[in-house]
């Protein structure tokens, strides 16, 4: 699995920040100041979110819809966990029916921050506010846009905003970004701000520097992180990245190396924030270093839970506004718990299950299941069960309750929560009382007179039993724990974890993402194969995810029963005459209404402002027969059927109840 840069963009994700007295940052509130906030929300979420998409409106931007969570298509990761992942292909050069000015605001999730929560700053669900440039607009526009929206609009104190830009490095060939440093400078100067330009320095502090350059490791955003570790065929490019100053007394994280020295922007202490990250997307890793690509883009994504935090003047993305009604019901359940005094198992109840109802309550959501998207699913409700009973949350079921408050504060911003609401609390219910089936089971195998820390793995893996727990009841029983516990249940972890990297590696590699010229014809095949199984097997067929690399393709469609060899054949049959038809693969924009009257299969979401590109492969315009083929679809695809070679289906499997699973080669 690809994951998210491990640096710059929102890896070092949201900062736990105090009370100020220096007047500078004079309204943040203490850390510990009372029970449950109250946000002084001269400014709510919801208006920093319509705010930034207005803005970018003005300046010519078509707000598109956040795309699913879960990614379509794109097999290199189970989430969408940034805001470029749905529009790689329109950075790879693909036209986008929005034009080439988009704006969002992403619905994401980060499952490696899943252990993190509890610190106050990290969450593993949150809303990316994002715009692009397709080979349109590029730093001279972007970066005081930026600068504008963030005092403007959300009214930020210029004088706490600090910047990075990318230092160059010879031996990938990239350059340093004098231009970014240039027109930050002239964005400084404007605002009456001496901005002093010094190169980061790891033991120097910032040096009285304003705008600074960064390598690498910090300024240099890919899904996969850094140059050296992208894969070839992987985009990314340079970034700079805006920071909040908030204050000398923020730098307070208790396990930062920089809390007892001078710090710098970037580190981890607490004291500034990342608000936001402009990337430059210009360059495409290949086997022989970096090219550029054929446009230069832009991709900036900002957390808003970290601009509510900043203008709601609170210490913690948990006390804005889009957590306080969580919270409010979590201390409700609770029966006198406070929550100053329990942030932690707070934070995660409140997070774990919005995070749950956002993936549930997707157009393409999963239920709790033991494998892929619907198993972090399992395990974020389990991990809140687990914290509700260290509270003392004694109501049964109770999950859905929280649920029921994520649908309605979100419900304007995303609809789809609302339409599938009885499934969300019903799965919840299920899983809950599941749950609690499988915690008296595991009781009851902890018992004798020894327990080491792999039998404790054991159990955490089968049954979903948290380590604490098990240590929790073994003291109770008077059981000694192994010396070598805490080590033994470690290594377990790491030889589990080892292995699930090995088979997702293998499992997720490549894919459409990657736009080669063999992608793109397996993805084309996928067309041809969703509709030979509708020929054949009949129009109940749809599709229910593909997963797309450069090798073979692995398709889903709903269907209850095996293929019969003979079913397979003929399906086979149909493409491959699709394929020696030498069909032409042609691709239309329209409107959504009228793809869906000429027949189009696809999600019939209402995006891009009602227009979609659609696909025909097969049968002139000119014949009243439909085509062999008509897919909304955001491509890419080979140009031609005849450039395919020869489909066979190598595996037909069920893939989850009604679903049937295809793994087809071209030979
Ligand atoms: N892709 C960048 C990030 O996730 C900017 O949107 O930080």
């Amino acid at each position: 699995m690809i994951i998210p840069a491990a640096r710059g963009g929102f890896c070092l994700y949201f900062y736990f920040i105090r009370g100020s007295s220096n007047g500078r940052t004079a309204g943040f509130g203490p850390v510990d100041r009372g029970s449950i906030p109250c946000p002084r929300a001269n400014m709510t979420s919801h208006e920093i979110r319509k705010k930034y998409l207005e803005f970018f409106q003005s300046k010519g931007h078509t707000i598109i819809p956040s795309a699913s969570l879960l990614p379509v298509n794109d097999p290199s990761t189970l989430f969408i966990s940034s805001g470029m992942q749905p529009l790689i292909p329109y950075l790879l050069g693909e036209k986008h029916p929005g034009g080439k000015r988009l704006a969002d605001s992403q619905k994401s999730f980060r499952c490696e921050d899943i252990e993190e929560v509890g610190d106050r700053r990290h969450s593993t669900f949150f809303e990316m506010l994002g715009n692009w440039s397709l080979g349109d607009y590029f730093k001279e526009e972007q970066l005081p846009w930026i600068y504008e929206f963030l005092t403007n609009e959300l009214k930020f104190d210029p004088q706490q905003f600090y910047v990075s830009v990318f230092r160059g490095n010879k031996k990938i060939g990239v350059a340093r970004d004098t231009k970014s440093a240039r027109i930050w400078q002239e964005i400084f100067s404007q605002a009456g701000i001496k901005a002093k330009t010094v190169d980061h320095s790891e033991r120097d502090g910032t040096r009285g520097g304003r705008i600074f350059y960064y390598p690498e490791t910090k300024n240099w955003w890919s899904r996969s992180g850094t140059p050296d570790n992208m894969p070839v065929g992987e985009i990314g490019g340079p970034d700079s990245e805006v920071f909040y100053d908030l204050g000398a007394e923020f730098k307070l994280h208790e396990n930062s190396s920089w809390r007892d020295q001078p710090c710098h922007i970037n580190c981890d202490c607490g004291r500034f924030i990342e608000i936001g990250n402009s990337v430059f997307i210009e360059f495409e890793k290949t086997e022989s270093g970096f090219k550029p690509l054929k446009q230069q883009n832009v991709d900036f994504g900002g957390g808003l839970e970290r601009m509510a935090m900043i203008a709601q003047k609170q210490n913690s993305i948990y006390k804005t506004d889009l957590y306080i009604n969580l919270l409010n019901k979590i201390s409700q359940l609770v029966d006198g718990k406070k929550y100053h005094e329990n942030m932690k198992p707070f934070e995660i109840i409140a997070d774990h299950l919005k995070a749950a109802t956002f993936i549930m309550g997707d157009d393409r959501g999963v239920a709790p299941a033991n494998v892929d998207q619907g198993y972090l699913v399992r395990r974020l409700i389990r991990r809140a069960i687990r914290c509700g009973r260290e509270l003392g949350i004694t109501a049964s079921p109770w999950t859905a309750e929280i649920a029921r408050i994520v649908i309605k504060d979100y419900e304007s911003a995303y609809p789809e929560l609302k339409r599938h609401a009885n499934f969300i609390t019903d799965e919840l219910d299920k899983e809950e009382k599941k749950f609690m089936i499988t915690l008296a089971k595991g009781e009851s195998m902890i018992k004798g007179g020894k327990l080491n820390g792999e039998a404790a793995f054991n159990l955490f893996q089968t049954y979903g039993y948290p380590l604490e727990l098990t240590e929790e009841i073994a003291g109770e029983r008077g059981i000694t724990l192994s010396r070598d516990f805490p080590l033994e249940f470690k290594k377990a972890m790491a030889k589990h974890q080892a292995l699930s990297r090995t088979a997702s590696a293998g499992k997720f590699k490549g894919g459409l993402a990657d736009s080669s010229e063999e992608t793109k014809k397996l993805h084309t095949a996928a067309h041809l194969l969703l509709a030979a199984l509708r020929q054949v097997l009949g129009d109940h067929v749809t599709q229910k995810g593909s997963n797309i690399t450069a090798q073979r393709l692995r398709f889903d469609f709903s269907h209850k029963e095996k293929l019969t060899d003979e079913q397979k054949k003929s399906v086979t049959d149909l493409v491959n005459r699709a394929i020696q038809a030498g069909y032409e693969i042609k691709c239309g924009e329209m409107s959504l209404a009228k793809a869906k009257s000429c027949g189009a299969m696809g999600v019939f979401e209402d995006k891009y402002g009602g227009q979609v590109k659609v696909y025909t492969i097969g049968n002139p315009s000119t014949s009243s027969e439909p085509p062999f083929s008509r897919e909304i679809c955001g491509g890419p695809h080979a140009d031609n059927t005849a450039d395919l070679g020869k489909f066979k289906i190598i595996k037909e499997t069920s893939s989850s109840a009604g679903v049937r699973r295809i793994k087809a080669v071209l030979e």
